[in-house]
């Protein structure tokens, strides 16, 4: 095999006169009739023109070259010359080109999926991962993922130069609640039981610190079987990190350094220094608890204002356990949203809860106008007052429950930010969110989950409380913050982590609480706890969720761009055709039998 002197992306003037050959892919093929065929051959580096000159060229290899294909994979031997038609300022070789002596084909392909090097339309998702060889080909994907690779590098000699240590778990486990679904592993060895597939390294990476090593990093695999979106796959990779002897604070000034000298290294960004917000004042603000902080459009409570109106939809809400009215003031709304887009957000709200969002427009008097208007004249100048209405404003109110209301002007919010372009480019807005509930109340199950997980500590000061707490009292459970704490950038939350409980009665206070029963902790969390009887040092840490990290710093708003090998909405690897069914033999040998029937047609 004619094996390659230079990548397609590396020849430049100074090589004029050098003998070279080139590995690579035919990415087009061109022969003008004017006596030169023009091949562009492309590699993971770039793509560098090559010629064949049917005047000095052998016969045999003119017919060679009039074979090539897209996508043929080819080596090529000649002589780097300037470029005969003059450069090409598109192309980081496009001042040289190669008269080529010798060609060697060294793989046809037969009428390829798609065209990997041809710009424009993309063929469908589907399509994409089918051929996932020919997508990964496209050179967009491949610096995405070498985006992701250069995150990896640098997050490894970053923490190395800073004490950690790269350990790791195992795959095959017992399960470790995140929040999720496991996925199972039948054992043959022991017949009728199974290993879970990790949702985290959580468990592991605290017995570690008990262990004495007091910096870990890993870039674990992580598997949740849970609703897919935009930004969730149920196998990813997370930088998963855990240190002892340290406080809060200790954790967030070592990630927030990272974070920023990520930023500041893959795109040269300087991130301010991370604003920290509780978790109350983002959910009362933003109606999120991943607070989208590129624009304004925040909510304002106006209980009080709207408790002296007579408008039915405010004083029911008041009425409510936890009623209230938020109003989110838009500015220039009355111009840019006609009522066809506020009619829409009357249905968007109630996937949400909400029975609908009243609106009223401020004129250019200053008057209220058009939809509730009549119903909030009375507290019109409060109203002004306090959202900062203007001549042109548009605002919009949220009436029910505290939660409904948070939810649901949460995502307007969003929706109308969108809607009005109101999102800076290239914008980078990041935040801490802190002091979470420790549990929240779920009506429907009658019982508290934790928050984060169940091995987050209270806040220091919150300790006697916390370990005084009768759980039949569900506002002072839910009163009780954790030393919980997420990243959030650009609404999105990167990573999460916790101060972990590293007192053995603390974390049994916690199983109960959550409704398990002892001996339901013990079957599922003896090795931790008995564990944390022995010299376990008060410890905490993050994961940051390397796939959205590479989302943000490639630029790109599909989870599915950041991983080689993605599964789709629905869990199937299209290209090995996975989850697929398995030979009974096998099933036999795990003593295993599918109960699942499929539906009559
Ligand atoms: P958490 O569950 O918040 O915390 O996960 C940490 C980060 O992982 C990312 N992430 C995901 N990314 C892609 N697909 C998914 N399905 C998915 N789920 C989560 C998110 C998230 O912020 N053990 C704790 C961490 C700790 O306490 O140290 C944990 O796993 O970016």
């Amino acid at each position: 095999m004619l094996r390659r002197t230079h990548t397609c992306g590396e020849l430049r003037d100074g090589h004029v006169g050098e003998s070279v050959t080139l590995n690579g892919w035919v990415n087009s093929y061109r022969d003008h009739g004017t006596g030169l065929i023009f091949v562009d051959i492309r590699d993971r580096y770039g793509l560098t023109q090559v010629v064949f000159d049917r005047e000095d060229a052998d016969q045999s290899l003119l017919d060679a070259a009039d074979t090539l294909r897209n996508e043929d994979c080819i080596a090529v031997r000649g002589t780097v010359r300037v470029r005969d038609g003059g450069p090409n300022p598109k192309l980081a070789t496009g001042t040289i080109e190669v008269v080529v002596a010798e060609l060697e084909v060294l793989a046809k392909t037969e009428n390829p999926p798609f065209l990997p090097g041809e710009k424009g339309s993309l063929p469908s998702e589907d399509r994409r991962l089918r051929y996932r060889y020919m997508d990964l080909r496209r050179p967009e994907m491949q610096r995405i993922l070498t985006v992701r690779h250069r995150v990896s590098q640098f997050t490894r000699r970053f923490f190395d130069e800073r004490g950690f240590l790269e350990v790791e778990t195992p795959m095959l486990t017992k399960s470790t609640p995140e929040g999720a679904r496991d996925f199972i592993v039948p054992s043959r060895l022991q017949p009728g039981t199974f290993y879970a597939l990790p949702q985290s390294p959580q468990l592991f990476k605290q017995i570690l610190m008990i262990a004495g090593f007091d910096r870990y990093i890993q870039l674990p695999r992580c598997f949740r079987d849970e609703d897919l979106r935009a930004d969730r796959q149920p196998d990813f990779t997370q930088i998963d990190l855990e240190m002892s002897f340290v406080d809060r604070d200790a954790v967030l000034e070592i990630m927030e350094e990272f974070a920023r000298a990520l930023w500041k290294d893959l795109l040269g960004v300087e991130i301010p220094p991370l604003e920290r917000m509780t978790y109350r004042h983002a959910m009362d603000t933003y109606g999120s608890d991943r607070p989208d902080l590129r624009y304004g459009l925040e909510l304002v409570d106006v209980s009080d204002l709207a408790s002296k109106t007579d408008f039915k939809v405010f004083s029911g809400a008041l009425e409510k356990k936890r009623g209230c009215v938020k109003a989110i003031r838009v500015p220039k709304g009355a111009e840019k949203l006609t009522r066809k887009i506020t009619d829409g957000y009357t249905e968007f709200v109630k996937q949400f809860g909400a029975g609908g969002v009243p609106t009223a427009k401020v004129n250019d008097a200053g008057d209220l106008e058009t939809g509730v208007a009549k119903f909030i004249e009375p507290i019109k100048a409060e109203l002004v007052e306090r959202l900062g209405l203007e001549p042109g404003d548009q605002v919009f109110f949220g009436a029910d429950s505290y939660s409904v209301v948070t939810r649901a002007l949460g995502e307007l919010r969003q929706k109308i930010a969108k809607d009005l372009g109101l999102i800076p480019e290239n914008a980078w807005a990041f935040c801490w969110v802190i002091d979470f509930p420790m549990f929240e109340w779920d009506e429907e199950t009658k019982r508290f989950y934790a928050l984060h997980h169940p091995f987050t500590a209270p806040t220091p000061a919150q300790v006697d409380a916390f370990m005084g707490v009768d759980k039949s009292d569900v506002d002072a459970v839910e009163a009780i913050l954790s030393s919980g704490y997420d990243m959030v950038v650009n609404g999105s939350e990167i990573g999460g982590g916790s101060i972990r409980i590293h007192r053995q009665d603390i974390q049994k206070k916690v199983f109960d609480l959550i409704g398990m029963s002892k001996e339901e902790a013990d079957a599922k969390f003896s090795f931790l706890l008995e564990a944390l009887s022995y010299g376990a040092p008060p410890h905490g840490g993050i994961a940051f969720g390397l796939d959205r990290l590479v989302m943000h710093l490639a630029g790109t708003d599909s989870i599915r761009d950041v991983i080689a090998f993605p599964k789709t909405q629905t869990g199937s690897d299209l290209m090995c055709d996975a989850p697929s069914p398995v030979d009974d033999k096998q099933l036999d040998e795990l003593f295993i039998a599918s109960t699942w029937e499929p539906e009559e047609a």
